[in-house]
């Protein structure tokens, strides 16, 4: 089904061409994901350089961009001119270089979902939702994620909208790379949030978006830049050394090597920062990161969890951050 002739010239016109400042929407993170960073941007502000909130550092670099909470608010506060954005997972850098590419094509995918599944009855509704997840990860080997294609457009479009209605909008996935989190039960998810996706195409013209390892960030090394680093979560346990964003494992031997790429980047004169879950909530002897950032400036921040299936576990946690300049 189409979108009504109204919406359709509203986005031709709006898509792809350049709106004046004040013209735009926000531009904020378009899908829920774990390890967010939206809720910490207030008290993340402090702990940026100096010289960014002076203007002076023009390019910006997230080589763990998950929804991109801290991208959005530096690309529109502090007058970056250019940001390079990495991640492992495959599905999240279509998304964004469709939206960063498409956003029209995107819209009339997801206004069909929205009017589809929003005039279902809750049983219809979970049956769509498992049949879409279903052939989302059947899906998966027929798409060229390397080649940007036509096929990128329903893909991320799917994406969305499971993200907006499984339970919890956790993006989760099983060790071999399915999808897997169950269906959610909201009343009236906003499955095409048109506003923020045309904001969100409009802020992602200065960023060059890949699929790619966080090493990639040496190669891509400008003068003159800020680097931030949210790698996933250290796991509690050894044996829960699974992470759930994507099917590979981030163990310790991985933040040993993030560490090194700390050091290599301060040496060449970046600003850099790095957040992880403190360690210290759940064992005070564990001094992972303050042994492997020890010489660097380490702050704690209270945060909260926001996605832990267990409500009893929501609670408040430390954030660690580390710097490779001294704050304020
Ligand atoms: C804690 S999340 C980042 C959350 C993000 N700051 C936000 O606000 O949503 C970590 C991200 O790192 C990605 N990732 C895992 N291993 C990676 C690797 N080796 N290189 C690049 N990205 C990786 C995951 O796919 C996930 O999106």
């Amino acid at each position: 089904m189409a979108p009504p002739k109204k919406l359709n010239a509203r986005l031709n016109v709006l898509a792809g061409q350049k709106l004046p400042r004040q013209h735009q929407a926000a531009a904020k993170p378009f899908l829920k994901w774990a390890g967010g960073k939206g809720q910490l941007i207030e008290k993340f502000q402090q702990f940026y350089p100096r010289q960014l909130r002076q203007q002076k550092l023009k390019t910006f670099y997230e080589p763990f961009l998950g929804s991109g909470a801290v991208f959005f608010n530096i690309a529109q506060q502090y007058g970056i001119d250019s940001a390079y954005l990495y991640d492992i997972n495959e599905e999240l850098i279509l998304t964004y270089r469709v939206i960063q590419q498409d956003v029209s094509k995107l819209l009339d995918f997801l206004y069909r979902y929205q009017k589809n599944y929003l005039k279902l009855d809750k049983k219809q509704r979970t049956e769509f939702y498992y049949d879409q997840r279903a052939n989302y990860n059947l899906q998966r080997f027929n798409i060229d994620y390397d080649k940007y294609s036509e096929q990128w457009f329903p893909r991320a479009a799917q994406l969305i909208f499971l993200n907006r209605t499984c339970y919890n909008g956790l993006y989760r996935v099983n060790s071999k790379g399915e999808f897997n989190s169950p269906a959610g039960d909201y009343v009236n998810p906003t499955i095409c949030d048109e506003q923020n996706l045309l904001a969100v195409h409009h802020v992602l013209q200065i960023a060059e978006i890949k699929r790619a390892d966080f090493r990639q960030v040496i190669a891509d090394l400008k003068a003159e830049s800020f680097v931030y680093f949210d790698p996933p979560y250290r796991p509690l346990s050894k044996t829960a050394n699974f992470t759930s964003y994507s099917r590979q494992v981030f163990a310790d031997n991985e933040q040993v090597e993030l560490a090194r790429l700390f050091k290599q980047l301060d040496r060449k004169g970046a600003k850099v920062m790095l957040s992880n879950s403190d360690p210290k909530n759940h064992d005070r002897k564990d001094t992972f990161f303050d042994d492997l950032y020890r010489g660097f400036h380490i702050a704690r921040v209270p945060a909260k969890r926001l996605i832990n299936s267990n409500p009893k576990k929501r609670g408040a946690i430390n954030e660690i951050i580390v710097t490779n300049y001294a704050v304020g």
